[in-house]
């Protein structure tokens, strides 16, 4: 088994880097629009053989070290009577927001198994399916970052109902936040005993908040989740658009934290000393010439020196990316050696 990923996490040494790209089975793929013609986004997130089709596309096409579990961080609000539908072109879109205190009350708390079994279906495939190859990473968004979709009704420029409400009535979004807390650490769990090897949380607005209210409203919902998954499998924390929150997330007990490419990584170490990093390529730059591609790579690499590091992007693989970039990209790391470890 090429359990490099799973050492990383643990911040155990490495002969040469982990890598796996967010957004990994998805548009970018031909393979992937093929499947797409068959069936709507949600049918195939609701369909095991073919999340698990397109789980693997990934895997056997760039010979990433870890895949994660098709699916979508949306999917739980849904399960808690949210009705979802995605627009094509435009999007997540609920066309019932969740606005007020009597909205919240409306939620239900689901049996993740009754709502979701679909999705631990097909983490269950996808396992059998590697035989141990690589390790599988299951996956949920932040209480905030889902709140952000749920309130808004959808994707938003300003996620000015959201913000609104946090500074009109933060006590009662908590409310809401803590709800999807609780519906979290049951699906995350689940997909655990399904056979999930490691979780990621992602965090795709909390870069929305400033550090004393990230600690405020994201902070307490998150910290009840990561006492909720117990120490089971490793965490991973991702945040986009989160350098002003480094303080704060290296206060947040998981394994590792994932960071956008807006800084350099060896800033990050700055602030959060030898932490497994996730990250934190820039996704355009897979858009750029091979050559260019080889050697930010291998810059990255470098720049993570001083702890454990997984290689990855700052955010999701473009749908434009060439597939020849991708592969690049991975092979690029695949053939660099780790550095060393901190004494
Ligand atoms: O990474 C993977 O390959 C696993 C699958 C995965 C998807 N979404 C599939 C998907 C994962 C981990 C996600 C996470 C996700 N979903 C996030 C957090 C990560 C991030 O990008 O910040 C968010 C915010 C969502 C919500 C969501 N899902 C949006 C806003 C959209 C529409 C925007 C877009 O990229 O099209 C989706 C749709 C979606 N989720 C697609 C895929 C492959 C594209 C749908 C399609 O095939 O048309």
């Amino acid at each position: 088994m090429n359990d490099l990923f799973l050492r990383a996490c643990r911040g155990e040494a490495v002969e040469r880097l982990p890598v796996w790209l967010m957004r990994q089975a998805g548009r970018y793929l031909p393979e992937y629009r093929a499947v797409r013609e068959k069936a709507d986004f949600l049918t195939l997130c609701r369909t095991p053989e073919l999340a698990a089709e397109v789980t693997l596309q990934p895997v056997r096409i760039l010979g990433v070290d870890a895949a994660i579990l098709f699916a979508d961080i949306l999917l739980p609000l849904e399960a808690m009577g949210a009705e979802l539908q995605f627009v094509k072109g435009d999007g997540p879109s609920f066309p019932n927001p969740v606005r007020t205190r009597e909205d919240v009350a409306r939620l239900r708390d689901p049996d993740v198994d009754e709502t979701l079994g679909y999705v631990f279906d097909a983490m269950r495939l996808v396992r059998r399916e590697l035989e141990g190859r690589i390790p599988v990473i299951g996956f949920g968004g932040t209480p905030w970052t889902l709140a952000a979709y749920l309130v808004e009704g959808g994707g938003s420029k300003h996620f000015d109902k959201l913000l609104a409400w946090s500074y009109a009535d933060p006590e009662g979004l908590g409310v809401l936040l803590d709800r999807i807390a609780d519906v979290s650490i049951a699906y995350l769990n689940r997909q655990v005993d399904a056979g999930a090897q490691a979780l990621q949380l992602f965090d795709t607005w909390g870069g929305l908040l400033d550090l004393d209210r990230w600690r405020a409203l994201a902070l307490p919902p998150l910290r009840k989740i990561v006492q909720g998954i117990a120490g089971r499998v490793p965490l991973i924390y991702y945040v986009n658009g989160g350098g002003h929150l480094l303080e704060g997330m290296k206060e947040l007990p998981v394994d590792v934290l994932s960071v956008d490419w807006r800084q350099p990584l060896s800033r990050v170490r700055q602030v959060v000393g030898s932490r497994t990093l996730q990250g934190n390529f820039d996704p355009a730059a897979l858009l750029g010439p091979i050559p260019g591609i080889e050697r930010r790579a291998r810059q990255v690499i470098e720049e993570g020196r001083g702890g454990g590091h997984i290689m990855n992007l700052g955010h999701g693989i473009l749908p434009m990316t060439p597939v020849e970039n991708a592969k690049a990209f991975v092979n690029a790391v695949q053939s660099t050696p780790a550095p060393p470890l901190p004494a």
